[in-house]
C-alpha cells in the first residue's frame, strides 16, 4: 500500500478506537479564531499528540485537537489549531487532517484562516468569501504515487470553492447582517511575511488575500470529493500597504476582535449548509 495512505489509514483506526461521533461537516479553524468550540455543544474531543503518526501544531494560539459536536444541531469536527509547510512536514503530512476527516465521514471541508489583505479596498477585520485560490508556490499535496483509493490522478480544479456553498455563505453573512468580501486567495510557504515587492507581485497575479495555509487542504480535499469553501479573517493589510512591519501578534489581535463577528457568521454558515444538503 501507498506510504502516505498507510499512514492516513492508521490514524483513522486511531480515531475510530477512541471516537464514536460522526460529522457531517468538517471546521478548519485558523490563528485566532479557535475559541468558534466555546459556541458547540462538545460531545468528545481528540488532542492532535494522542494520535499517532498525527503532525503536531506548534504555532503559538493553535491548540492541537480535534473537536466533536453540534453546530446549531449540525454534527461537526473542528479543527482547534492546523498543520503548516512552515513547520516542516511534507505537504502530505499537512494534509493527513483534511483526508482523516474525510475518512471520519464529514462531506463538506470548511475552511477558516487568517489573511493579509492585498486588495486595496480591504481593512484589517474584513472577512472575506474565497472565490478561488493560486497555489504554485508551495508544492501540490497531490505528488507521489495517487492514491487511488481517495480520488483520481488528475483531477479537476476549476471550482474548488463550491459556488454552490459560496451563495449560501453570502447569504449566510446578509442575513446576520456581516459584510463580507470576495476575492482570490494565494498560498505562500512563510513562515516569513513577505516583502512588498512580493505583494504586488501577487497582486498583479491576481491575489486579494495572502496566507500560507488553506490552498493545500482545499486541493487535497477536492481531491477526495469533499464540497469546500473558505472564509479568511483579513488579520492585516499585507506587507507595503500596511505601513507597518507585520506581527504574529497583530494578526491574533485582529482575529481576537472580530471573533463575535466570525462565530456568529460561521455557525450560519454551517446551519445553512446542512440545512440545503
Ligand atoms: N501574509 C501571510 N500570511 C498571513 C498574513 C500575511 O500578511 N497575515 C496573516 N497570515
Amino acid at each position: 500500500m501507498n506510504e502516505v495512505y498507510e499512514k492516513l489509514k492508521k490514524c483513522h483506526e486511531a480515531v475510530v478506537a477512541k471516537i464514536t461521533f460522526k460529522p457531517e461537516l468538517a471546521l478548519v479553524l485558523g490563528s485566532g479564531l479557535g475559541d468558534f468550540c466555546d459556541t458547540m455543544d462538545v460531545k468528545e474531543t481528540l488532542p492532535y499528540s494522542e494520535i499517532e503518526g498525527f503532525p503536531k501544531s506548534t504555532v503559538a494560539g493553535h491548540k492541537g485537537q480535534f473537536v466533536f459536536g453540534y453546530s446549531g444541531g449540525v454534527p461537526i469536527v473542528a479543527m482547534q489549531g492546523r498543520v503548516h509547510y512552515y513547520e516542516g512536514y511534507p505537504v502530505q503530512d499537512v494534509v493527513l487532517p483534511t483526508r482523516l476527516m474525510h475518512l471520519m465521514g464529514a462531506k463538506t471541508l470548511f475552511l477558516t484562516n487568517a489573511a493579509g489583505g492585498i486588495n486595496p479596498s480591504f481593512k484589517a477585520g474584513d472577512f472575506m468569501l474565497i472565490t478561488d485560490h493560486i497555489s504554485p508556490f508551495v508544492p501540490s499535496p497531490l505528488i507521489g504515487a495517487n492514491i487511488d483509493e481517495l480520488g483520481t490522478r488528475f483531477p479537476d480544479m476549476s471550482e474548488v470553492y463550491s459556488r454552490r456553498l459560496r451563495t449560501i455563505v453570502e447569504n449566510s453573512a446578509a442575513a446576520e447582517g456581516v459584510p463580507l468580501q470576495r476575492g482570490v486567495y494565494i498560498q505562500t510557504t512563510g513562515p516569513n511575511y513577505e516583502t512588498p515587492a512580493e505583494i504586488r507581485a501577487y497582486g498583479r497575479l491576481g491575489a486579494d488575500a495572502v496566507g500560507m495555509s488553506t490552498a493545500v487542504e482545499a486541493m487535497a480535499a477536492r481531491h477526495c470529493g469533499m464540497e469546500v469553501c473558505g472564509i479568511s479573517c483579513i488579520s492585516n493589510l499585507a506587507a507595503g500597504i500596511s505601513a507597518n512591519p507585520l506581527s504574529h501578534k497583530e494578526v491574533q489581535e485582529t482575529a481576537d476582535r472580530v471573533a463575535p463577528l466570525f462565530r456568529k457568521l460561521v455557525a450560519r454558515a454551517i446551519a445553512d449548509i446542512c440545512k440545503s444538503n
